[in-house]
């Protein structure tokens, strides 16, 4: 199938700022220089805020991973989990066609979906609440046919019961997933032929279907709010060397904080035009700094370790801002690694380096 970008899109596309703040804290778990891994993660929260991915988000997402424009949509049109077209507000419909559903009467569910959706897939609904489309098999085959709708499976489906969840959806009210003929998971559909000891031993439920029916964010869409930002590696997050605990409903998440900090005071530290006699030191042996950030570093003015051991806290502020992932110096230790170095010690991180083996980090 062609996957191109809609023709109509709209202006812009921003982030909401708890999005950001989740969006921020992600590009930090990937190495200088290896922000574009942060791709997938970054495009489905998009598709997540506006439902599906717009040309603006795709740029946004780019501007954001330093990426050009094309790399960023390579990735967006390759993966059908990207939607480059607007679904339902209520719901997109994913019908497996592959053999086990199709045998099994995928093709009915099909035409459920042509009548009562549209004639055609990734067409919305008249009132604009459904769309549809056809999937490629999404594990689920001894419980055939199946659909995904949101982010759950309804499985053992009939065109009527099919029809049905349709409209309880329309109805504002969310099914619960999983076996529609009251199979627990994937045991016989005539009843267990083995360990049959456990059969009466289970919850109402398999885990799946527990989680999605406590969670209930079937087709809910995830918007940043639903559980506290936990960066432990940015150093604010408040339950970060604890067991994390389950959320309280009722609490209300500040990620945003932990996330946005106040502007740190900046002064500028003092640089060097070029290297002085005997060269420049190696600055990649400091944990943390690649080819890039070195020499970035040097265009900054530093190239020695003892110009980084040198900086106060507001001198890490200014350099902080220079640099493309903040937060990195405190994190990774420039300055105590830097100190030693200066005074000739080895650290553990440039031992490993200069045996060759850094790329391992
Ligand atoms: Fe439909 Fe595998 S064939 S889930």
């Amino acid at each position: 199938m062609l996957r191109r970008l809609h023709k109509e899109q709209p202006e812009s596309f921003a982030f909401t700022p708890a999005n950001q703040a989740w969006a921020e804290a992600q590009i930090t778990k990937f190495p200088e220089g290896r922000q574009a891994s942060a791709i997938i993660p970054l495009l489905w929260r998009a598709q997540e805020q506006e439902g599906w991915l717009t040309r603006p988000a795709i740029e946004h997402v780019a501007e954001m991973l330093d990426m050009a424009y094309i790399r960023a949509l390579e990735v967006a049109s390759f993966y059908f989990m990207f939607q480059l077209q607007p679904v339902g507000s209520i719901a997109h419909i994913q019908i497996c066609g592959t053999t086990s559903c199709m045998i099994c009467g995928a093709e009915d569910l099909v035409a459920v979906c042509r009548e009562k959706i549209a004639p055609k897939p990734h067409e919305l609904s008249a009132d604009g609440t459904m769309s549809w489309e056809e999937v490629e098999c999404l594990g689920a085959c001894a419980n055939a046919p199946m659909a995904q709708i949101g982010k759950d499976y309804y499985e053992d489906l009939t065109a009527a019961r099919f029809s049905e969840i349709l409209d309880e959806l329309a109805a504002g009210n969310v099914p619960t997933p999983g076996s529609q003929i009251g199979r627990f998971a994937a045991e016989p559909a005539t009843g267990l032929t083995s360990l049959k000891e456990f059969e009466s031993g289970h919850t109402r439920f398999n885990a799946s279907v527990q989680l999605a029916t406590d969670i209930g964010d079937t087709i809910k869409r995830i918007d940043g709010t639903e559980v506290p930002l936990l960066a432990p590696w940015q150093g604010k997050a408040a339950n970060s060397s604890a067991k994390p605990k389950p959320a309280k409903p009722a609490q209300t998440p500040k990620p945003a904080k932990a996330a946005k900090p106040e502007p740190a005071a900046e002064t500028a530290p003092e640089t060097l035009s070029a290297a002085r006699a005997g060269g420049a030191d190696d600055l990649k042996l400091l944990k943390g700094v690649g080819p890039k950030l070195e020499q970035t570093l040097n265009e900054l003015g530093f190239y020695h370790f003892d110009q980084i051991a040198a900086w106060t806290d507001t001198q890490v502020a200014w350099v902080d801002t220079r640099l493309k992932f903040k937060g990195r110096i405190e994190r990774d230790g420039w300055i105590e690694q830097a100190a030693i170095l200066a005074a000739g010690g080895e650290t553990e991180f440039s031992k490993r380096a200069e045996k060759g083996t850094k790329h391992k980090e």
